[in-house]
């Protein structure tokens, strides 16, 4: 599970807790080994920054390491370092997909807005044919302008293997927390202008309603 994602977007957190004024806006201290978007878990493919705009997968590697997925009530945990739009969650129940039509829809209504954070989205079961040991990669399709001024398609793909929900022992980290919950207020005058002692007692309360939440599934 990646640990080290959560992490740096806790440490991203405090960090803007802590912000002085000429600390860059939240959105702008971004961890370099992720995209936009990633899937916490199921764990995802490697991510390059060279690759993410590449179909289907947004990587040059191949499927690796599988996450064993339940057959009923599966969830994708996310975790979102910077605005996206426009999400689409798709599937394919093949070994090695390699182009976007050997994927079909999974989440049929397409993700709006995802904000920075953490977002768990229950997913749909499989159909009847796919049974415990189906393998199949779950992908993310989506635009952000992740550091550049313009919109781009950006993908992350997911390896699974289908288990059965009585084989399947795994506490899925399904949460939602977004960075307003860290921050005392998304205005930037408010921002200017708010005593420090303000911002970093909100900002504080947040943080911890966040660390409650991650807490409570890191203890499972
Ligand atoms: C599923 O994928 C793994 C490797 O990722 C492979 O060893 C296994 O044979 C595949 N299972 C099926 C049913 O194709
Ligand atoms: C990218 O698209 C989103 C959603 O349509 C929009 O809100 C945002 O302003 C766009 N960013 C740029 C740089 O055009
Ligand atoms: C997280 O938020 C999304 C969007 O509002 C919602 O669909 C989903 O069910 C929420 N997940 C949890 C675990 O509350
Ligand atoms: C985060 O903020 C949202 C909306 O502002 C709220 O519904 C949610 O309960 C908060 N989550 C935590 C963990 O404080």
């Amino acid at each position: 599970m990646r640990y080290a994602q959560l992490l740096a977007f806790a440490l991203a957190a405090i960090q803007w807790v802590k912000a002085d004024d000429d600390t860059p806006a939240h959105g702008e201290e971004e961890s370099e080994e992720m995209g936009p978007v990633a899937f916490m878990w199921p764990e995802d493919r490697e991510w390059s920054a060279s690759d993410d705009n590449t179909a289907p997968c947004g990587s040059s590697e191949e499927p690796g390491e599988r996450t064993q997925f339940p057959l009923t009530r599966g969830a994708l945990a996310l975790v979102i370092q910077d605005d996206s739009w426009n999400v689409d969650v798709s599937i394919a129940y093949q070994n090695d997909p390699s182009e976007n039509s050997d994927f079909e829809t999974l989440i049929t209504t397409r993700i709006a807005e995802l904000d920075p954070g953490h977002a768990c989205y229950s997913v749909p079961d499989p159909p009847r044919d796919v049974i415990d040991g189906t393998n199949a990669t779950i992908q993310l399709r989506y635009t952000s302008d992740f550091d550049t001024d313009t919109n781009e398609t950006f993908y992350a793909c997911a390896d699974i293997t289908y288990v059965s929900s009585a084989r399947f022992d795994t506490e899925i980290p399904c949460f939602n927390v977004t960075s307003d919950n860290f921050t005392a207020s998304d205005d930037d005058e408010d921002e200017e202008d708010a005593a420090g002692s303000l911002r970093s007692n909100t900002g504080t309360v947040g943080l911890v309603a966040g660390f409650v939440a991650l807490g409570s599934w890191l203890l499972l």
